[in-house]
Protein backbone atom coordinates (compact mmCIF):
# COMPACT_ATOMS: atom_id res chain seq x y z
CA UNK A 1 0.00 0.00 0.00
CA UNK A 2 0.83 3.33 -0.95
CA UNK A 3 0.79 6.07 1.53
CA UNK A 4 0.81 10.29 2.06
CA UNK A 5 3.41 11.22 4.70
CA UNK A 6 4.49 14.95 4.84
CA UNK A 7 4.85 15.88 1.34
CA UNK A 8 5.70 12.23 0.10
CA UNK A 9 4.12 9.15 -1.15
CA UNK A 10 5.86 6.14 -0.09
CA UNK A 11 5.63 2.14 0.65
CA UNK A 12 3.53 1.84 4.25
CA UNK A 13 6.80 0.20 5.58
CA UNK A 14 9.09 3.21 4.97
CA UNK A 15 6.70 5.81 6.16
CA UNK A 16 8.15 7.88 9.29
CA UNK A 17 6.92 9.90 12.45
CA UNK A 18 8.80 11.29 15.00
CA UNK A 19 8.38 9.20 18.13
CA UNK A 20 7.60 12.63 19.80
CA UNK A 21 4.75 13.73 17.38
CA UNK A 22 2.61 15.17 19.89
CA UNK A 23 -0.29 12.96 18.72
CA UNK A 24 1.66 10.23 19.60
CA UNK A 25 2.61 11.27 23.12
CA UNK A 26 -0.85 13.69 24.11
CA UNK A 27 -3.27 12.60 21.33
CA UNK A 28 -2.77 16.55 19.96
CA UNK A 29 -4.29 15.89 16.51
CA UNK A 30 -7.19 15.44 14.55
CA UNK A 31 -8.47 13.14 11.69
CA UNK A 32 -11.06 12.60 8.96
CA UNK A 33 -12.42 9.78 7.08
CA UNK A 34 -14.06 9.97 4.01
CA UNK A 35 -15.80 7.18 2.08
CA UNK A 36 -14.85 5.48 -1.35
CA UNK A 37 -17.47 4.27 -3.15
CA UNK A 38 -17.11 2.96 -6.83
CA UNK A 39 -13.98 4.74 -6.85
CA UNK A 40 -15.33 7.95 -5.73
CA UNK A 41 -14.93 10.05 -2.95
CA UNK A 42 -18.22 10.63 -0.60
CA UNK A 43 -18.66 14.29 0.41
CA UNK A 44 -15.16 15.65 0.34
CA UNK A 45 -16.08 18.91 0.85
CA UNK A 46 -18.03 18.13 3.97
CA UNK A 47 -14.76 16.29 5.73
CA UNK A 48 -12.73 19.29 4.91
CA UNK A 49 -14.49 22.13 6.13
CA UNK A 50 -15.06 19.57 9.43
CA UNK A 51 -11.26 19.22 9.46
CA UNK A 52 -11.07 23.12 8.89
CA UNK A 53 -13.14 23.76 11.71
CA UNK A 54 -11.17 21.00 14.02
CA UNK A 55 -7.85 22.82 13.35
CA UNK A 56 -8.90 26.06 14.27
CA UNK A 57 -10.65 25.12 17.03
CA UNK A 58 -6.84 23.40 18.94
CA UNK A 59 -5.13 26.21 16.76
CA UNK A 60 -3.45 23.66 14.42
CA UNK A 61 -2.02 25.22 11.48
CA UNK A 62 -3.37 23.56 8.17
CA UNK A 63 -0.93 21.52 6.17
CA UNK A 64 -2.07 22.38 2.85
CA UNK A 65 -4.86 23.50 0.64
CA UNK A 66 -8.13 22.24 -0.11
CA UNK A 67 -6.73 21.25 -3.38
CA UNK A 68 -3.45 19.82 -2.38
CA UNK A 69 -5.80 17.72 -0.04
CA UNK A 70 -8.01 16.94 -2.80
CA UNK A 71 -4.91 15.72 -4.94
CA UNK A 72 -4.05 13.49 -2.49
CA UNK A 73 -6.97 11.60 -1.74
CA UNK A 74 -7.47 11.10 -5.54
CA UNK A 75 -3.83 9.87 -5.99
CA UNK A 76 -4.58 7.28 -3.12
CA UNK A 77 -7.08 6.06 -4.06
CA UNK A 78 -5.86 5.54 -7.53
CA UNK A 79 -2.65 4.45 -6.92
CA UNK A 80 -4.04 1.81 -4.29
CA UNK A 81 -6.59 1.00 -6.44
CA UNK A 82 -9.64 1.71 -4.13
CA UNK A 83 -13.10 0.59 -5.53
CA UNK A 84 -14.76 0.55 -2.12
CA UNK A 85 -12.94 1.63 1.20
CA UNK A 86 -11.69 4.49 2.75
CA UNK A 87 -9.54 7.60 3.03
CA UNK A 88 -7.96 8.43 6.27
CA UNK A 89 -6.01 11.58 7.09
CA UNK A 90 -4.60 12.90 10.29
CA UNK A 91 -2.91 16.25 10.93
CA UNK A 92 -0.82 16.64 14.22
CA UNK A 93 0.80 19.40 16.01
CA UNK A 94 3.72 17.88 15.04
CA UNK A 95 7.16 17.93 17.53
CA UNK A 96 10.06 20.16 18.51
CA UNK A 97 11.44 16.89 19.09
CA UNK A 98 10.83 16.93 23.00
CA UNK A 99 7.99 16.04 25.54
CA UNK A 100 6.49 19.51 26.70
CA UNK A 101 3.09 20.17 27.86
CA UNK A 102 3.62 23.52 26.43
CA UNK A 103 2.65 23.98 22.90
CA UNK A 104 5.81 23.69 20.46
CA UNK A 105 6.44 27.51 18.60
CA UNK A 106 4.27 27.32 15.65
CA UNK A 107 6.71 29.06 13.46
CA UNK A 108 9.05 26.24 13.92
CA UNK A 109 7.09 23.36 14.28
CA UNK A 110 5.23 21.93 10.86
CA UNK A 111 2.13 20.04 11.17
CA UNK A 112 1.97 16.27 10.87
CA UNK A 113 0.16 15.45 7.55
CA UNK A 114 -0.66 11.68 7.11
CA UNK A 115 -3.11 9.71 4.86
CA UNK A 116 -3.90 5.86 3.57
CA UNK A 117 -6.45 3.77 2.61
CA UNK A 118 -7.84 1.01 3.61
CA UNK A 119 -9.91 -1.56 1.18
CA UNK A 120 -13.25 -2.22 2.13
CA UNK A 121 -14.68 -4.68 -0.36
CA UNK A 122 -18.16 -5.42 -0.33
CA UNK A 123 -19.19 -2.41 2.46
CA UNK A 124 -22.37 -1.37 0.63
CA UNK A 125 -24.41 -4.49 1.25
CA UNK A 126 -22.41 -5.91 4.36
CA UNK A 127 -24.24 -8.37 6.32
CA UNK A 128 -24.73 -6.24 9.10
CA UNK A 129 -26.83 -3.91 6.74
CA UNK A 130 -28.40 -6.50 6.20
CA UNK A 131 -29.31 -7.83 9.79
CA UNK A 132 -28.87 -4.70 11.70
CA UNK A 133 -26.89 -4.32 14.68
CA UNK A 134 -26.80 -4.96 18.61
CA UNK A 135 -25.21 -2.28 20.60
CA UNK A 136 -25.07 -1.58 24.89
CA UNK A 137 -25.22 1.52 26.71
CA UNK A 138 -22.56 2.84 28.07
CA UNK A 139 -21.67 5.94 30.34
CA UNK A 140 -20.08 8.95 28.18
CA UNK A 141 -17.33 9.56 29.96
CA UNK A 142 -15.33 11.17 27.17
CA UNK A 143 -14.49 14.68 27.44
CA UNK A 144 -16.69 17.59 26.29
CA UNK A 145 -15.43 19.01 23.11
CA UNK A 146 -16.51 15.84 21.35
CA UNK A 147 -17.47 18.58 18.54
CA UNK A 148 -13.55 18.32 17.46
CA UNK A 149 -12.87 15.48 15.85
CA UNK A 150 -9.17 14.31 17.66
CA UNK A 151 -7.72 11.31 17.85
CA UNK A 152 -8.42 10.62 21.26
CA UNK A 153 -10.07 7.56 20.69
CA UNK A 154 -9.13 5.38 23.56
CA UNK A 155 -12.95 5.56 25.06
CA UNK A 156 -14.67 4.76 21.97
CA UNK A 157 -12.53 1.73 21.76
CA UNK A 158 -13.17 0.48 24.72
CA UNK A 159 -16.85 0.96 24.53
CA UNK A 160 -16.67 -0.96 21.28
CA UNK A 161 -15.07 -3.51 23.47
CA UNK A 162 -17.33 -3.78 26.27
CA UNK A 163 -19.78 -4.10 23.59
CA UNK A 164 -18.26 -7.57 22.01
CA UNK A 165 -17.44 -8.73 25.50
CA UNK A 166 -21.57 -8.79 25.42
CA UNK A 167 -21.92 -10.06 22.41
CA UNK A 168 -23.02 -7.08 20.49
CA UNK A 169 -21.46 -4.77 18.12
CA UNK A 170 -21.40 -1.52 19.50
CA UNK A 171 -22.16 0.51 22.61
CA UNK A 172 -24.25 4.00 22.55
CA UNK A 173 -23.31 6.46 25.14
CA UNK A 174 -25.15 8.07 27.96
CA UNK A 175 -25.01 11.24 29.68
CA UNK A 176 -27.36 12.60 32.26
CA UNK A 177 -29.74 10.22 31.16
CA UNK A 178 -29.43 11.19 27.37
CA UNK A 179 -28.04 9.14 24.63
CA UNK A 180 -25.31 11.26 22.71
CA UNK A 181 -24.03 9.23 20.24
CA UNK A 182 -22.45 5.89 19.09
CA UNK A 183 -18.74 5.17 19.97
CA UNK A 184 -18.19 6.17 15.99
CA UNK A 185 -21.52 7.33 14.77
CA UNK A 186 -24.31 9.48 15.57
CA UNK A 187 -27.35 7.86 16.79
CA UNK A 188 -31.23 7.86 15.87
CA UNK A 189 -34.72 6.62 16.44
CA UNK A 190 -38.16 6.51 14.37
CA UNK A 191 -41.32 7.58 16.02
CA UNK A 192 -44.15 6.89 13.03
CA UNK A 193 -42.76 9.32 10.57
CA UNK A 194 -40.78 11.33 12.83
CA UNK A 195 -36.49 10.70 12.94
CA UNK A 196 -35.50 11.73 16.25
CA UNK A 197 -31.63 12.65 16.56
CA UNK A 198 -29.40 14.41 19.50
CA UNK A 199 -29.29 18.46 18.36
CA UNK A 200 -25.86 19.55 17.19
CA UNK A 201 -23.49 20.58 20.07
CA UNK A 202 -20.36 20.20 21.87
CA UNK A 203 -21.53 17.26 23.24
CA UNK A 204 -21.80 15.36 19.72
CA UNK A 205 -19.43 15.18 16.40
CA UNK A 206 -21.45 16.95 13.77
CA UNK A 207 -21.42 14.07 11.69
CA UNK A 208 -20.99 14.52 7.47
CA UNK A 209 -23.42 11.56 6.97
CA UNK A 210 -26.02 13.03 9.83
CA UNK A 211 -26.55 16.34 7.85
CA UNK A 212 -26.40 14.84 4.65
CA UNK A 213 -29.49 11.91 5.96
CA UNK A 214 -31.40 14.32 7.69
CA UNK A 215 -31.44 16.32 4.16
CA UNK A 216 -32.49 13.29 2.37
CA UNK A 217 -34.99 12.40 5.37
CA UNK A 218 -37.07 16.17 4.80
CA UNK A 219 -36.85 15.38 1.53
CA UNK A 220 -38.30 12.15 1.64
CA UNK A 221 -41.03 13.68 3.68
CA UNK A 222 -40.26 11.84 6.98
CA UNK A 223 -40.35 14.60 9.88
CA UNK A 224 -37.02 15.12 11.45
CA UNK A 225 -36.67 16.37 15.48
CA UNK A 226 -33.30 17.10 16.45
CA UNK A 227 -34.01 16.55 20.91
CA UNK A 228 -32.40 14.31 23.35
CA UNK A 229 -33.97 10.83 23.53
CA UNK A 230 -33.33 8.31 26.57
CA UNK A 231 -32.64 4.36 26.31
CA UNK A 232 -35.91 4.13 27.49
CA UNK A 233 -37.15 5.90 24.41
CA UNK A 234 -35.36 4.39 22.06
CA UNK A 235 -36.01 0.68 23.59
CA UNK A 236 -39.37 1.73 22.80
CA UNK A 237 -38.98 2.99 19.40
CA UNK A 238 -40.20 1.73 15.81
CA UNK A 239 -36.57 1.65 14.41
CA UNK A 240 -33.31 2.67 15.22
CA UNK A 241 -30.30 3.39 13.65
CA UNK A 242 -26.71 4.86 13.52
CA UNK A 243 -25.06 6.76 10.81
CA UNK A 244 -21.44 7.53 9.65
CA UNK A 245 -19.05 7.78 7.34
CA UNK A 246 -18.21 4.08 7.15
CA UNK A 247 -21.68 2.38 7.85
CA UNK A 248 -23.85 5.24 5.47
CA UNK A 249 -26.89 4.35 7.49
CA UNK A 250 -26.73 1.34 9.61
CA UNK A 251 -30.01 0.03 11.16
CA UNK A 252 -30.03 -1.34 14.69
CA UNK A 253 -32.59 -3.89 15.99
CA UNK A 254 -31.38 -4.16 19.85
CA UNK A 255 -30.94 -2.49 22.88
CA UNK A 256 -29.39 -3.40 26.12
CA UNK A 257 -31.02 -6.77 25.01
CA UNK A 258 -34.39 -4.93 24.45
CA UNK A 259 -35.67 -5.80 20.46
CA UNK A 260 -36.34 -2.59 18.16
CA UNK A 261 -39.58 -3.21 16.50
CA UNK A 262 -39.70 -6.10 15.09
CA UNK A 263 -35.91 -6.91 16.39
CA UNK A 264 -35.32 -6.46 12.21
CA UNK A 265 -34.04 -3.71 10.35
CA UNK A 266 -36.78 -0.65 10.05
CA UNK A 267 -38.72 0.22 6.62
CA UNK A 268 -37.37 3.81 7.27
CA UNK A 269 -33.50 3.13 8.22
CA UNK A 270 -33.82 0.95 4.46
CA UNK A 271 -35.45 3.70 2.71
CA UNK A 272 -32.87 6.33 4.35
CA UNK A 273 -29.68 3.90 3.21
CA UNK A 274 -30.58 3.68 -0.07
CA UNK A 275 -31.43 7.00 -0.71
CA UNK A 276 -28.25 7.76 1.27
CA UNK A 277 -25.79 5.67 -1.18
CA UNK A 278 -27.96 6.32 -4.48
CA UNK A 279 -27.71 9.62 -3.68
CA UNK A 280 -23.87 9.54 -2.81
CA UNK A 281 -22.05 7.45 -5.50
N1 LIG B 1 -16.31 8.22 12.99
N2 LIG B 1 -19.71 10.42 16.06
C1 LIG B 1 -18.47 9.98 16.31
C2 LIG B 1 -18.00 9.95 17.72
C3 LIG B 1 -17.63 9.56 15.25
O1 LIG B 1 -16.40 9.12 15.50
C4 LIG B 1 -18.13 9.59 13.91
C5 LIG B 1 -17.30 9.18 12.74
C6 LIG B 1 -19.44 10.06 13.71
C7 LIG B 1 -20.06 10.15 12.33
O2 LIG B 1 -19.49 11.20 11.59
P1 LIG B 1 -19.40 11.12 9.99
O3 LIG B 1 -20.78 10.90 9.51
O4 LIG B 1 -18.87 12.45 9.60
O5 LIG B 1 -18.48 9.98 9.64
C8 LIG B 1 -20.20 10.48 14.80
C9 LIG B 1 -15.41 7.80 11.92
C10 LIG B 1 -16.12 7.17 10.78
C11 LIG B 1 -14.33 6.93 12.50
O6 LIG B 1 -13.89 7.25 13.60
O7 LIG B 1 -13.89 5.97 11.87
Amino acid sequence: RTVYVNGEYLPETEAKVSIFDRAFLMADGVYEVTSVLDGKLIDFEGHFVRLQRSLSELDIAEPCTRDELLEIHRELVRVNEIHDGLVYLQVTRGSDGDRDFVFPNPETTKPTLVLFTQSKPGIMDSAASKNGIKVISIEDLRWHRRDIKTVQLLYPSMGKMMAKKAGCDDAWLVEDGFVTEGTSNNAYIVKGNKIITRALSNDILHGITRAAVLRFAQEAQMEVEERNFTIAEAQDADEAFVTSATTFVMPVVEIDGAKIGDGVPGAKAKRLREIYLEESI
